[in-house]
């Protein structure tokens, strides 16, 4: 009984949605962190934007590796680092390897290229969270087994309207910035 729920199958499920849990914080943080309401908080909320940035990078790998183990739909590694060639969901497979990429090549440029490449190609690079996001949330969605379930369904859900909600927010608030600057020059 106890085995079951330690089963690699179990384990695949659980390290996807903590890898989409932990990705989704880190992008809220992150975004958090500009927006004025929060800027006393910015401290903390970097903290948080990196560290479940990377364990939730972490969980992928984990998530991926498993896939190599699986008694009923085993893949090959060449299935996972190469988008589309799966034999299982092809393109919901390969949109899963894209997103990893993209939340790789975020991780990298952050943490060991930033003064190579300079502030401003990190910032474009580092918006390449918001694809890898999208692509991340249609991946568990189609392929999941549990996304009819109602738990996973808030789950995605909450995701959707708090990311949203704060790119929202971003948005208008860098617009009311333009206009101040445009009305004090
Ligand atoms: C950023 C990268 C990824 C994230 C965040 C992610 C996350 C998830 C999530 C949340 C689920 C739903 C689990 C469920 O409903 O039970 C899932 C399922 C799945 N993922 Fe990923 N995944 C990623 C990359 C990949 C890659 C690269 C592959 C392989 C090519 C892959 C293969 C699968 C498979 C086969 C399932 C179905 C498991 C099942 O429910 O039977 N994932 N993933």
């Amino acid at each position: 009984m106890i085995l079951d729920v330690f089963s690699n199958w179990n384990l695949i499920r659980t390290a996807g949605f903590l890898a989409y849990f932990l990705l989704t914080i880190s992008i809220m943080a992150g975004l958090m962190q500009k927006i004025s309401s929060f800027q006393n908080q910015k401290q903390l909320l970097m903290e948080i934007h990196k560290i479940s940035g990377w364990i939730g990078t972490l969980n992928v790998i984990f998530h991926a590796i498993l896939l190599l183990f699986d008694q009923y739909v085993p893949y090959q590694i060449w299935e996972i680092m190469i988008p589309f060639v799966a034999k299982n969901e092809p393109f919901f497979s390969g949109i899963g390897t894209i997103s990893f990429y993209l939340f790789l090549i975020v991780m990298l440029t952050s943490d060991f290229f930033l003064k190579k490449l300079g502030f401003k190609l990190w910032k474009k690079l580092h918006f390449l969270v918001i694809p890898a996001w999208v692509l991340m949330i249609l991946h568990g969605i189609f392929i999941g087994t549990d996304s009819e379930e109602i738990w996973a369904i808030i789950i995605y859900s909450a995701g959707i309207v708090l990311i949203t909600t704060l790119l929202m927010m971003r948005y208008f608030e860098s617009k009311v910035k333009v206009v101040h600057r445009k009305n004090a020059n």
